[in-house]
């Protein structure tokens, strides 16, 4: 299976963008110039987990996790009142724990009024996430923040509003994008190309055609990697009645084995029976669970190719690409491609930097972008 990688953007770190006339433009007092001020950055707002590409160079990944402590010891023991990611998980049992975002949006943003006081803590815990976030990019003080934030292709507008609103303190302008459209950027895949991005919370599809997609172009399913942890629990509870494991145990075994081609090799792994480690042959379930995003992705496909102009029809057949964690499924790309035999052929590629591909792609936007399509938020 072949992999696709991103065009870098390191060349253009230095490039001034004479379009985009900052605010402080002429210098901010102590002679730096305009490309010093501004820090471009790309950002992947996922539901799993976030991730930033910035201009200085700068990569980071996160759980996209925010954990408030409970009381007042448990503020005395973290030290902090506020703590991210992979720690937050660590250290739950002291947190109050938010996973703000659901399929790559806002949790509640959609209808605030229906909860509002949960949409309110959601509201913070994203706000506090995408300014952790930005500051793992270190932005200078002074230093003009420009950020692509890409989210799934169908987030409401309300969805967007409650992102631009959560990035406002800390960003200076702000542009928010479909993901997989993100990612087709960051490939240069801009003409012909079936981008497929397979999150936790969303698979993203979009169709590219030379020019901006338009909602037209772009299928959102909610049959993503976070469905898959739920088939999977549910056969493995049904075929083991007595093993004890949750969903973060099964989820962990999916991305270490996560496959969906045929294998004569068995994989086992240890749960506890009344307390006793025990192997347990998880094969076949893992195999059911991992195949069942495949049926809404092909029939997704289909649907934007077969209402595409018939001349470039192939064209777009011949050029799938899939990125996001979910992409990491051993077999996957060939599965697929397999199924789009039945609609004359096809050729499937998976993306080299499944985590970065969405950051990497709204960086090198960021840089191209003209200035009427920025928000400017401060
Ligand atoms: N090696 C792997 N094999 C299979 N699945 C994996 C692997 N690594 C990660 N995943 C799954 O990929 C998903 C996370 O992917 P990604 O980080 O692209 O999602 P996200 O951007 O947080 O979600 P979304 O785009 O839906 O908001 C999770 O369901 C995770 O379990
Ligand atoms: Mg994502």
């Amino acid at each position: 299976m072949e992999t696709r990688k991103a065009v870098t953007v390191k060349d253009k770190a230095a490039t001034v963008r004479p379009d985009i006339v900052a605010p402080a433009a002429g210098g901010n007092g102590n002679g730096a110039t305009q490309e010093e001020e501004i820090l471009y950055l790309g950002i992947d707002l996922g539901t799993s987990r976030s991730s930033v590409a910035a201009s200085n160079g700068i990569r980071e990944t996160v759980a996209s996790v925010v954990g408030y402590p409970k009381d007042e010891v448990a503020q005395k023991m973290l030290g902090r009142s506020v703590v991210f990611g992979d720690e937050a998980l660590r250290r739950r049992l002291s947190l109050h724990l938010y996973r703000p975002l659901e399929n790559g949006v806002i949790k509640f943003s959609d209808d605030p009024e229906s909860q509002p006081e949960e949409s309110a803590r959601h509201l913070r815990a994203a706000g506090d996430l995408i300014r952790y976030i930005i500051s793992l990019a270190k932005p200078k003080s002074g230093q003009l923040v420009f950020g692509v934030i890409g989210a799934p292709s169908q987030a409401s507008q309300h969805n967007k509003r409650a992102i631009l609103n959560a990035a406002r303190e800390v960003l200076d302008s702000v542009l928010i994008t479909s993901e997989p459209f993100s990612v087709a950027y960051g490939l240069d895949e801009l003409d012909d190309a079936l981008v497929i991005d397979i999150g936790a919370g969303t698979v993203d599809l979009c169709r590219m055609h030379g020019s901006f997609p338009t909602a037209e172009d772009q299928v959102t399913l909610t049959t993503a990697g976070d469905y898959v942890d739920k088939v999977f629990e549910q056969l493995l509870r049904k075929r083991y009645e007595n093993a004890q494991f949750n969903r973060n145990m099964v989820k962990r075994i999916k991305e270490k084995y996560g496959f969906v081609t045929g294998t004569n090799e068995r994989i086992q792994v240890d749960f506890p029976v009344d307390g006793r480690p025990t192997s347990h042959d998880i094969t076949e379930d893992l195999r059911t669970a991992c195949a069942s995003i495949v049926d809404p992705i092909v029939k997704s496909i289909h649907k934007l190719i077969a209402s595409f102009d018939p001349e470039f029809q192939e064209r777009l057949r011949h050029n799938v690409v899939i990125s996001g964690g979910g992409s990491q499924i051993i077999g996957l790309g060939k599965v697929i491609e397999e199924r789009l035999a039945d609609m004359g052929g096809g050729r499937v590629t998976v993306v080299e930097e499944p985590v970065y591909a969405g950051a990497n792609g709204s960086l090198k936007l960021a840089y191209d972008m003209p200035k009427k399509y920025w928000e400017v938020v401060k």
